[in-house]
C-alpha cells in the first residue's frame, strides 16, 4: 500500500462537504453572496467563475483562513462554523494556494515539512526521514526536483509543484487546487492530472478552480459556477458544454451603456509588436496600433497579459521579438528610453506600482516629467504649481492643497493624478494597465472620457483590461489572450462578453486539453 497516501480504508469513509449559504464580506465588497457548495462523493469539483467571482475567497472560508459573516459548514455531517486553517488541515483538508507560499531561503525539503517537522524523540529535526519522505513524494509525482535544492533556485512552475507536494504528504480527504495549473507545462498539466485520478481512485476528492474550458471538461466531474459573489448553478459536466459553461459563467446583460466615441483613428501604424516571446509567459505576439486607435487587451488569470503589458514598456526582458514605433525599433533596454521615445504606462495596482505614497500630490504628478524632460538641475515651484493647475483642471482633479499626501485623495482621484502625470509628456502610445482597478464607479466614467480625448488627440492606446463592461464602452478593438497567445481578436462591432469568455477560457480548443 502507497505509504504516503492515504489508505484505503477511507474509501468507504470519503468526505462529506456541504457549505451552506455561505456570505462574507471585505467592507463594502460582498465578496461571497449566499454561495453553497457540496461534495457529496468521491469527485473532482470544478469551481468556475471570472476573475473576482468569490472562488477564492469561498475556498479560503473552507481553508480556515477566513471566517464567514454567515452560513454553516458541514462536514461528514457536524458542523465546523468556526474553521481555522489547524482544524481545517485536521479535518483533512490541504489547500494549494494561487499565491505561492514558499520561503526562497529554505530548502525544498524544509519547505514541504514547515510547521509539521518530523523530529526524533521530539528534539532533534529528523532531517534524514524528511529527505527520504520527499524523494518518495516526487518519485510518486514523477518529478525529478532535489529536495536539498534552495526553492530560490527553482522556476515558478517546480514552485507550484512543491505546493501540490507538499498537500500531499500529510493525510488528507479533500485537495483544494486555486489554480494550479497557471505555471505548468503541458507535460506538468498532465501529470497532475495522472495523480488527481490516482487521488480519487483512493477516495481523495478535489475541489478544482479553473476558468480553462478544456482543463475542466477533461478532469472534472461536477460543477459550481460563481458570478459576482454569487451562486449560479450546479451540476455534472457531461450535461452542458463550452458554451453553456461560458454563458453561465458571463451571464446576460449590462453590455449595452456605451460611450460616445468619435470615429479618429487615422490609417497609419504606430506601434507594431513582432513575434514577442518572454518564455514562460507568452509566445509570438504580433499586432500593431494605429493613430487614434484604442486597442483593448484582455484574458484570464494566468494569460500573460500582465507580463506582456511589462515587456512593452522595458520593465520586463523579452526573450525574442520585437517593438516597432514611428518606423523604428524601440530599444527597450532602459524605460527611461522608452519613455523619452513617446511610450507612457500607467501601471496596474496603484497602491504597489504607482503612487509614492510619502509624496505629495503635486511631486506625484511631476515625476515623471523630472525623470525624462527636466533639463535644469532645480525645480522650481512656480512651474510645478502652474504644472499642477492645467492638469488639475483638465483631468478635474478633486483635491485641497496639492501639497498634501497623494494618499488624502480617493482612488479615483489618486488615478487622476498618475493620468496627469504622462499626459505633460505628450508620448505617442499610452499602455494602460487595469486603469480603473479599485476605483469607484463615477470616477471609472471620468476615466474612460480621459481615455477617449487620448484617442482623439491621435494617441494610440492600449488598454489591459478584465472588465467587460469597460473594454466594450472604449475599445475600437479587442484582443483575446488565453495562456500567453492571442486567441482571438474581435472588432468593436463583434464585440460581446459571451464570444470574449468563450475565447478568454479557450473554449475553442476543443479536445485539446492544453490549448496549445
Ligand atoms: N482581502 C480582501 N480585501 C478586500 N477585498 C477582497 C479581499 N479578497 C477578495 N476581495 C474582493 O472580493 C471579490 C472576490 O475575490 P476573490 O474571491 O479573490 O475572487 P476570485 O478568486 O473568484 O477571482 C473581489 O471583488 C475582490 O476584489
Ligand atoms: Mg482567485
Amino acid at each position: 500500500m502507497p505509504a504516503l497516501f492515504i489508505n484505503l480504508l477511507q474509501r468507504e469513509n470519503s468526505m462529506l462537504l456541504e457549505m451552506k449559504n455561505i456570505s462574507k464580506s471585505f467592507g463594502a465588497v460582498k465578496a461571497v453572496q449566499n454561495v453553497s457548495l457540496s461534495v457529496d462523493k468521491v469527485e473532482i469539483h470544478g469551481l468556475l467563475g471570472e476573475n473576482g467571482a468569490g472562488k477564492s475567497t469561498l475556498m479560503n472560508v473552507l481553508g480556515g483562513i477566513l471566517r464567514q459573516d454567515s452560513g454553516e459548514i458541514l462536514i461528514d455531517g457536524v458542523e465546523h462554523n468556526h474553521l481555522t486553517p489547524i482544524k481545517s488541515g485536521h479535518l483533512g483538508i490541504r489547500f494549494i494556494h494561487q499565491e505561492l507560499n514558499l520561503i526562497n531561503d529554505l530548502k525544498v525539503f524544509e519547505n514541504l515539512f514547515l510547521n509539521n517537522e518530523m523530529t526524533r524523540g521530539g528534539l532533534y529535526l529528523n532531517k534524514k526521514e524528511m529527505i527520504r519522505k520527499s524523494y518518495e513524494i516526487f518519485e510518486k509525482m514523477n518529478l525529478d526536483i532535489d529536495p536539498l535544492a534552495y526553492v530560490r533556485e527553482l522556476d515558478t512552475s517546480r514552485k507550484q509543484l512543491i505546493e501540490i507536494a507538499k498537500a500531499l504528504l500529510f493525510e488528507c480527504r479533500l485537495i483544494i487546487m486555486d489554480e494550479p495549473t497557471t505555471a505548468l507545462t503541458n507535460e506538468e498539466i498532465e501529470s497532475l492530472f495522472d495523480i488527481m485520478r490516482g487521488l480519487k481512485a483512493e477516495g481523495i476528492s478535489c475541489i478544482y478552480i479553473s476558468h480553462k474550458m478544456p482543463e475542466l471538461f477533461s478532469i472534472c466531474d461536477r460543477y459550481t459556477v460563481l458570478r459576482d459573489g454569487k451562486f449560479i448553478s450546479s451540476g455534472n459536466f457531461s450535461d452542458i458544454n463550452e458554451q453553456q459553461a461560458t454563458e453561465m459563467l458571463v451571464g446576460r446583460s449590462m453590455a449595452d451603456d456605451v460611450v460616445e466615441k468619435n470615429d479618429c483613428i487615422i490609417d497609419e501604424d504606430v506601434f507594431q509588436v513582432e513575434d514577442l516571446t518572454c518564455e514562460g509567459f507568452f509566445n509570438n505576439i504580433n499586432f500593431s496600433l494605429k493613430k487614434g486607435e484604442i486597442v483593448a487587451v484582455t484574458g484570464l488569470f494566468g494569460d500573460g497579459r500582465g507580463e506582456l503589458s511589462e515587456c512593452l514598456f522595458g520593465a520586463r526582458k523579452m526573450t525574442s521579438g520585437k517593438i516597432i514605433l514611428k518606423d523604428n525599433e524601440l530599444n527597450t533596454r532602459s524605460i527611461i528610453n522608452v519613455i523619452r521615445s513617446g511610450v507612457s504606462m500607467v501601471p496596474r495596482n496603484r497602491k504597489e506600482r504607482s503612487i509614492l505614497k510619502d509624496l505629495s500630490i503635486k511631486d506625484n504628478l511631476s515625476m515623471s516629467y523630472f525623470t525624462s524632460k527636466q533639463i535644469s538641475p532645480l525645480i522650481s515651484n512656480r512651474v510645478e504649481n502652474k504644472r499642477y493647475e492645467i492638469n488639475r483642471k483638465t483631468t478635474n482633479i478633486k483635491a485641497g492643497d496639492p501639497d498634501d499626501l497623494i494618499t488624502s485623495l480617493s482612488g479615483g482621484n489618486q488615478q487622476k493624478v498618475v493620468f496627469s502625470r504622462w499626459f505633460g509628456l505628450d508620448s505617442d502610445v499610452y499602455i494602460l494597465d487595469n486603469p480603473t482597478q479599485g476605483i469607484d464607479v463615477g470616477a471609472k466614467f471620468e476615466i474612460y472620457q480621459l481615455i477617449t480625448k487620448l484617442a482623439e488627440q491621435g494617441k494610440s492606446v492600449l488598454v489591459f483590461s478584465s472588465e467587460f463592461p469597460e473594454i466594450h464602452k472604449i475599445a475600437d478593438r479587442c484582443l483575446v489572450m488565453y495562456k500567453g497567445e492571442i486567441n482571438k481578436e474581435f472588432s468593436r462591432n463583434d464585440l460581446n462578453e459571451v464570444d470574449v469568455m468563450y475565447y478568454a477560457t479557450g473554449s475553442n480548443k476543443k479536445g485539446e486539453v492544453h490549448g496549445k
